[in-house]
């Protein structure tokens, strides 16, 4: 089966639900994962980012440069998953429906 590029938004270091879909996801070998904003402070989320593995220029400060950043990659992310508090869900989740990406928000 095709490998799939996975993003994630949220999910930063000390998050809860963060750890539990980096574990699964990496569970069946189909998803690598390949760019994130991980926290809302930027500057966390680039360094835990990059901690997680993920490249400099694609750990993100901020979900918006993350969108601009993948939007025209040759290897951009197919999917993005949400985990971010409940309220912020519907305008990160329209934004990459919007430039075509899959999105995954977590309680949408
Ligand atoms: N905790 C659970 O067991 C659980 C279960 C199912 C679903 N969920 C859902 O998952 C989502 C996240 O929940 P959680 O418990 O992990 O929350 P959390 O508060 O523990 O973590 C939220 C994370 O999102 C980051 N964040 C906040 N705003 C951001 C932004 N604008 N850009 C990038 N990152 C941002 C925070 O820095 C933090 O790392 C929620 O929608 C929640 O309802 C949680």
């Amino acid at each position: 089966m095709t490998r799939l590029n996975w993003g994630m938004i949220g999910g930063g270091d000390g998050s809860q639900i963060g750890p539990a879909h980096r574990l699964a996801a990496g569970l069946d070998g189909l998803y690598t994962f390949a760019a994130g904003a991980l926290d809302h402070n930027p500057a966390a989320g680039r360094a835990f980012g990059q901690r997680l593995g993920l490249a400099a220029d694609r750990a993100y400060g901020d979900w918006r440069e993350m969108l601009e950043g993948e939007r025209n990659r040759p290897d951009r992310v197919d999917l993005v998953t949400v985990a971010t508090p409940n309220a912020t869900h519907y305008e990160i989740t329209k934004a990459f429906l919007a430039a075509a990406f899959t999105s995954c928000a977590k309680n949408p």
